[in-house]
């Protein structure tokens, strides 16, 4: 991971009047400049999308959003958004629309004195990237005499042979080394301290494998529904939304060997390992699930089935629980757990590593039940952390057991976190893949679950605001284990 300098730069985003830019991107690109990282003199933002709002519209529309994003300081604020949001409509996104955009840039790198270092952020519909990148390549934007790179949101693909088509099509016009696949888990900093919390510390990392640790379990819970997205979510399900992508990659973070850098390919190349050795995942070993709808104080909350844009009798899972393998020396016989739903009692995202039982001989008096393996809880959400489980004496007679830990919380330790676009965003900046997705990767995990994709599958209801359905734990309790969710 490189600690380069912000070169000056245009930053271009493509569909910049949405949700993402105004949610996130804008707020990323504030807070950056809060922080020192990003200069009115060596970063130039341009908004590029169909709206005729013209600079004044763009700039109020940003400014609006970074208000509702809780920032405060309205002077400053302005200023900003005065002095580096730029406006160019793309009505229709033809290809005289991206010349004048390439008019329009190469005016204002003249006028700032900007080198030609361009990034290129497609905020877009998947099915209009191939077109976005001919534009662009047309237009001549992405030749200059200093930087391109191009950054690119899921879905990536839909399946092996669509994601293979999107990376052979996009490495048409640019080269690898440009492309920055965003995943944003990956931003997330308690996804880059598994890294330091794994190889900085032997005493992790001496356990790390499959003589200590019993199974490793990965949820990434979500209390929200689809909310809008039926249609979208409708095509996808949770397998591809979430399974494929983050949890996946939460899995080759935990499972990886320890690289010989930190550099993008050196750990990248680790992850990809993993990857290769992941068993086929036997269709026994998954559960589909679906939120039904549930009443609670007198509320009805909408099962998935009456969502907006979502057919009656649709069978697309919410919810998704799996037992994968890892094939190689370190993980053989250690089930990863992962599983991933909407409407869940609460949103939380936790890696559960379970260690091996102590050969509990001495304790033999004692009930079965009180005697806990160790485990270390990793949280991503809603705090970012971690605990560490062990069992103590509780104080006097008869001798019990009882389970306590030894916790960590990022933010009481160093105050608020980075947002995990703010880290991807000037990653790109200064050109360090090493938090994104190669197109290897993304093709292996396509690859890995395509079975799941196209098999029957029955699909469970479960009502929101449960767990999931029943199936999941039997899943787990097959192997004699069970979901952890605290310790
Ligand atoms: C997105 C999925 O990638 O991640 C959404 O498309 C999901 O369906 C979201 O809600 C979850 O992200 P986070 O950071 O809120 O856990």
């Amino acid at each position: 991971m490189s600690e380069h300098q912000v070169e000056p730069h245009v930053f271009v985003i493509i569909g910049a009047t949405g949700d993402l830019t105004r949610r996130k991107l804008l707020p990323a690109l504030y807070h950056l400049r809060d922080q020192g990282v990003l200069e009115t003199r060596n970063t130039l933002i341009v908004g590029a999308s169909l709206p005729e709002m013209g600079e004044e519209g763009f700039r109020l529309w940003a400014f609006e959003g970074l208000q509702q994003a809780g920032w405060r300081n309205e002077t400053e604020l302005r200023v900003w958004c005065e002095e580096c949001l730029h406006y160019q409509t793309l009505h229709d996104g033809s290809s005289q629309d991206y010349e004048a955009l390439a008019l329009y840039i190469r005016q204002l790198e003249r006028t700032h004195n900007m080198p030609e270092n361009r990034v290129f952020y497609l905020a877009l519909p998947p099915d209009t990237v191939p077109i976005a990148m001919e534009r662009l390549d047309q237009a001549g934007l992405l030749k200059s005499h200093g930087w391109v790179r191009v950054v690119f949101e899921k879905p990536f693909g839909h399946d092996f042979h669509s994601a293979r088509h999107l990376n052979t099509t996009l490495h048409r016009y640019i080269e690898e080394s440009q492309i920055y696949r965003i995943d944003h888990y990956l931003g997330k900093e308690t996804v880059q301290n598994l890294l330091a919390f794994r190889f900085a510390n032997p005493i992790f990392e001496s356990l790390w494998k499959r003589d200590t640790i019993e199974n490793v379990q990965i949820t990434v819970a979500e209390d929200l529904g689809v909310e809008h997205r039926g249609a979208y979510y409708q095509q996808a399900g949770a397998l591809r939304d979430m399974v494929q992508n983050h949890l996946t990659q939460l899995m080759t973070v935990v499972a990886m060997e320890v690289p010989v850098s930190f550099d993008a390919a050196a750990i990248q190349n680790e992850k990809q390992k993993v990857l290769h050795s992941v068993a086929p995942i036997a269709q026994q070993d998954v559960v589909f699930g679906q939120y039904t709808s549930w009443q609670i104080a007198g509320q009805t909350i909408r099962g998935y089935r009456e969502e907006h844009g979502v057919p009656k009798d649709s069978t697309t899972e919410t919810y998704v629980a799996l037992k994968a393998e890892i094939h190689n020396w370190r993980w053989k016989g250690v089930p990863f757990y992962l599983r991933t739903g909407k409407r869940f009692p609460r949103k939380l995202t936790q890696i559960a590593v379970t260690f091996r039982e102590a050969p509990t001989q001495v304790f033999r008096s004692l009930d079965p039940g009180s005697i806990s393996s160790n485990k270390l809880l990793i949280t991503l959400q809603p705090s970012e952390g971690f605990s560490l489980c062990f069992s103590v004496k509780s104080p006097g007679r008869p001798f019990q057991l009882s389970d306590h830990a030894l916790q960590f919380d990022y933010e009481q330790a160093f105050g608020q976190l980075p947002e995990a676009y703010e880290t991807l965003l000037r990653d790109v900046m200064i050109g360090d893949q090493t938090l994104f997705v190669s197109a290897d990767f993304t093709e292996t995990a396509w690859r890995l679950y395509a079975p799941l994709l196209t098999g029957e599958k029955s699909v469970h209801l479960y009502t929101s605001g449960s767990w999931g359905p029943s199936e999941a734990d039997t899943l787990l309790e097959k192997n004699g284990h069970r979901w952890v969710l605290g310790w």
